[in-house]
């Protein structure tokens, strides 16, 4: 394709892309629609903590459920000892997440990831500049450096018959932990401070400018 039929396309692309409810059907090969990002530290057997980035996350009170492959070292830790911290980076953090995110901590690396260009690495925290920090509750560490952590017990893995390479993990958060520059008042997290690190279709954004707020916000 010439360049010139190349900038017709992205003409005709854009004007079509700015007429409202007009759509296509499409076949995406990823659907990561713009979720947080968390790092979620889990207990290697050998007593270290592993850390796993994951955009597949979702919380209601304090039932939180994420989206694990069975092919990683956190499906498997977590199979060994049902704990975990749910670590959330702020915007700033995303080229940590990103170091982490290329590799594993299961060795030898399965052909599957290895063929996606992942790496074994044994100490994730020094991988990637991170401060480990004791739990109260559980056993793997929490990250320093994350605004929020969420300390939290495993109640529930089911493997999807449709999908055996996902697990679906439901969790317990039994205890939060928010940088102090977060709390707005006691127990409650100031929204114009926390700045989640969203996932979207594979790339970083932080938040844009607020829109608006849920009849319940102030409660
Ligand atoms: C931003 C980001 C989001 C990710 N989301 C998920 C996810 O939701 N579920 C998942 O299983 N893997 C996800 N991954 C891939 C895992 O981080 C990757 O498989 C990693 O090797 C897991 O480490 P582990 O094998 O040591 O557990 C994500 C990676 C990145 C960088």
């Amino acid at each position: 394709m010439n360049g010139h039929t190349q900038q017709q396309n992205r003409t005709k692309q854009t004007s079509q892309m700015r007429k409202p409810n007009v759509h296509e059907t499409i076949n995406p090969s990823i659907l990561y629609y713009g979720t947080p990002v968390i790092i979620l530290s889990t207990l290697n057997k050998d007593g270290s903590t592993n850390l796993s980035p994951l955009s597949s996350s979702w919380a209601l009170g304090d039932c939180l459920v994420l989206g694990i492959g069975t092919q990683g070292r956190a499906y498997e830790n977590l199979c060994h000892h049902p704990e975990c911290v749910i670590n959330l980076p702020d915007e700033s953090m995303w080229g940590k997440v990103e170091t982490l995110g290329r590799t594993t901590g299961i060795s030898p690396v399965p052909e599957i990831k290895k063929r996606m260009g992942y790496t074994f690495c044994q100490d994730k925290f020094k991988a990637a500049g991170l401060t480990p920090q004791s739990s109260l509750q559980v056993a793997p560490d929490k990250i320093a450096e994350c605004p929020l952590q969420i300390e939290a017990s495993v109640q529930h893995i089911r493997t999807p018959e449709h999908t055996p390479f996902m697990a679906i993990v439901e969790v317990k958060a039994v205890k939060v932990h928010a940088h102090t520059h977060l709390i707005s008042e006691v127990n409650k997290i100031d929204p114009e401070q926390w700045q989640p690190l969203i996932y979207n279709f594979r790339h970083y954004f932080g938040l844009g400018e607020r829109q608006g707020e849920n009849f319940r916000a102030g409660r």
